[in-house]
């Protein structure tokens, strides 16, 4: 008899736990955050989405600082305040190169040399990888710029589309640049005003244009 007890407030432990643990929550997470951030980036319900994209090259000390010292502690604090799913950060290595594709042969001249080629190549074959997190890209970029000579020890590596994606990148950039003056470019919603705000303070500029169209 009393075996049978335990049994059944056994069972009823059970069945609050598991229904508990299927209602979602409503405090979105850190991880919803990020996957509610995949949606809105191709989303119809976004709220208020600044797209942002960031022109650079990898051996471009101005693009390095911006990198290190602007998007990476700003991208932190986006978490922390539970803005990050209104940013769609998108980053195109590319700059001030040439590119030509004849008869399915890519040729490219960087603005810092062959080195610097091969370097933003790596980066756009990190940057279109979709298993990989914005996170740990950032993570990655941010490693790989700092140091260049250590890039593959931070992870990155060639790919097998590397020259058409280095190539499509330079479409882009042309696309909503035109001529690109100055390295790196950043643009808000294909916009580059406030230039000077987004490069010396872009956590600031940033949370001003979220304020403003929240
Ligand atoms: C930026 O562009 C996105 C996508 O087109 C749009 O949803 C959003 O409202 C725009 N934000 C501002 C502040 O203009
Ligand atoms: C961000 O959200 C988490 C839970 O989702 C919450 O604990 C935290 O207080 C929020 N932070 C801010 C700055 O609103």
């Amino acid at each position: 008899m009393r075996h049978r007890y335990i049994l059944i407030a056994c069972s009823l432990i059970a069945i609050v736990i598991i229904c508990y643990k299927l209602t979602p929550s409503s405090e979105p997470s850190p991880e919803t955050d990020e996957l509610f951030k995949g949606t809105l980036s191709v989303g119809k319900s976004a709220p208020s989405l600044l797209i942002i994209k960031v022109f650079y090259e990898v051996l471009c000390p101005d693009s390095k600082y911006f990198i290190v010292k602007q998007l990476y502690p700003a991208w932190t604090k986006f978490k922390m305040m539970n803005v990050s799913h209104l940013t769609d950060i998108q980053l195109i290595p590319f700059g001030k190169a040439h590119a030509q594709m004849q008869k399915g042969e890519y040729t490219f001249e960087c603005q810092h040399g062959e080195e610097e080629c091969r370097l933003n190549r790596i980066h756009a074959c990190l940057i279109d990888d979709k298993l990989i997190t914005f996170d740990t890209k950032l993570e990655m970029i941010k490693c790989s710029i700092s140091n260049p000579t250590k890039t593959s020890q931070c992870g990155l590596t060639e790919c097998s589309k590397g020259n058409q994606l280095l190539y499509e990148n330079g479409i882009l950039q042309k696309a909503d640049l035109g001529k690109i003056d100055f390295v790196p470019t950043i643009t808000v919603n294909k916009s580059t005003q406030n230039q000077y705000e987004l490069l010396k303070n872009f956590y600031g500029e940033i949370v001003s244009q979220l304020k403003t169209s929240l």
